[in-house]
């Protein structure tokens, strides 16, 4: 007798995205994405030049509900068919995640299903798993979102384990920092990339922060202050008009594309540090940074000279979504790891270790 395929809902609300997911798991069979949806409050946060947790909180309530319907009606499918209700626990802002955590055991309570709390970096860690080429364990986790950068061995679902991460700034903030000290809007990293299209990227002598230091560890802050040193040197430092003029475009596209190249060069070069120490033959880039296009493009060319697989979630699922959380899930429950709980529990943990997870 066949057994019916577990459905799993998936609630995203850590930061600025609201995301709700529904993924099917199969005897035998990789879990599958059958519908996903997502709510981006970028707009909403331009104006202030970042992320304004209150407003965070009270979007997430106001599109959680729509979002969960418009993903069952793309399904095919109603909430009495979900078997268990995943979310987004820790790290993140906590009046956002206690929204989604909220919602996922009210709803899962008025269903009598069960609800697990999920780990929103393994949620990015596992994204590629969703992807048409699934890398196969053990390999090497490059985590680049806005608040992390961390390098993990990963040998398992649910057997992390930390090989280095960044002192200070996450590579992330340091896209971010620098595009706003160059009058870029929120979030700046995929802006920042677009302005150093066609840049030198010696152009601006940049630090390489910790490349040498012998261990797999980052730190980011010297490099926005660098580049903060250089605009104020050109004297546009503040300078809204100065930085809009089109006579500073020339030097700012230069600027960018050197601060993208040191950034991009240390992943990359503590990325080959990581697989040489382990032996590894496999590396997974997760996180929104992963959707940087030098990154992938070097990355890519240094790996394949030496014969090491890379993998990367789809395009769209590198930023924060619900599938990633109801695919760890998931693959928790197959892996025989998660215990869900028919008792709410709302202890979401804006500061999560992911090996303690
Ligand atoms: O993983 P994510 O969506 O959210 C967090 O969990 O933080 O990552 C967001 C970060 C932001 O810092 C954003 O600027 C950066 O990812 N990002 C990029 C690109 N797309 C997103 N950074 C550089 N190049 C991109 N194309
Ligand atoms: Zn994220």
């Amino acid at each position: 007798m066949s057994v019916r395929p577990q459905r799993i809902l998936g609630i995203e609300s850590s930061c600025d995205e609201t995301g709700v997911a529904l993924v099917q798991l199969d005897e035998q069979r990789p879990p599958q994405l059958l519908a996903h949806a997502l709510h981006s409050q970028i707009d909403m946060h331009q104006a202030y030049g970042g992320v304004v947790p209150e407003l965070a909180s009270r979007d997430h309530i106001r599109r959680v509900v729509p979002l969960t319907r418009q993903v069952m009606a793309d399904a095919g499918l109603s909430l009495p068919d979900v078997d268990l209700v995943a979310y987004t626990r820790g790290p993140g802002l906590a009046g956002a995640l206690l929204v989604g955590a909220g919602v996922a055991c009210a709803l899962a309570t008025s269903l009598g299903k069960p609800m697990l709390g999920i780990h929103h970096l393994e949620g990015h860690l596992l994204s590629p798993f969703l992807s048409a080429d699934p890398p196969e364990f053990p390999f090497i986790a490059l985590l680049v979102s806005g608040g992390h950068t961390q390098l993990m061995r990963v040998d398992g679902v649910g057997r992390y384990e930390l090989l280095g991460e960044t002192v200070d700034d996450a590579a992330g903030e340091a896209f971010d920092k620098s595009a706003k000290l160059m009058g870029l809007p929120y979030p700046g990293g995929p802006h920042l990339s677009r302005l150093a299209e066609g840049g030198r990227e010696d152009a601006f002598d940049l630090p390489r922060p910790m490349l040498h230091s012998g261990n797999l560890d980052f730190s980011f802050a010297g490099l926005k202050t660098a580049v903060r040193t250089h605009l104020v040197r050109l004297g546009w430092l503040d300078d809204a008009a100065a930085l809009a003029d089109p006579a500073s475009r020339a030097t700012l596209v230069d600027l960018a594309a050197s601060t993208q190249a040191a950034i991009v060069e240390v992943l990359v070069k503590k990325s080959l540090a990581a697989l040489k120490e382990t032996g590894l033959k496999r590396v997974v880039i997760a996180g929104g940074v992963g959707a940087n296009r030098l990154l992938r493009e070097q990355l890519g060319r240094a790996c394949q000279r030496r014969g090491i697989r890379v993998h990367y979630p789809e395009l769209h699922l590198c930023t924060d979504n619900g599938a990633m959380i109801a695919l760890a899930a998931a693959m928790r429950v197959q892996a025989g790891l998660a215990q869900p709980s028919h008792e709410p529990v709302f202890d979401v943990q804006p500061r999560w270790p992911l090996a303690s997870a």
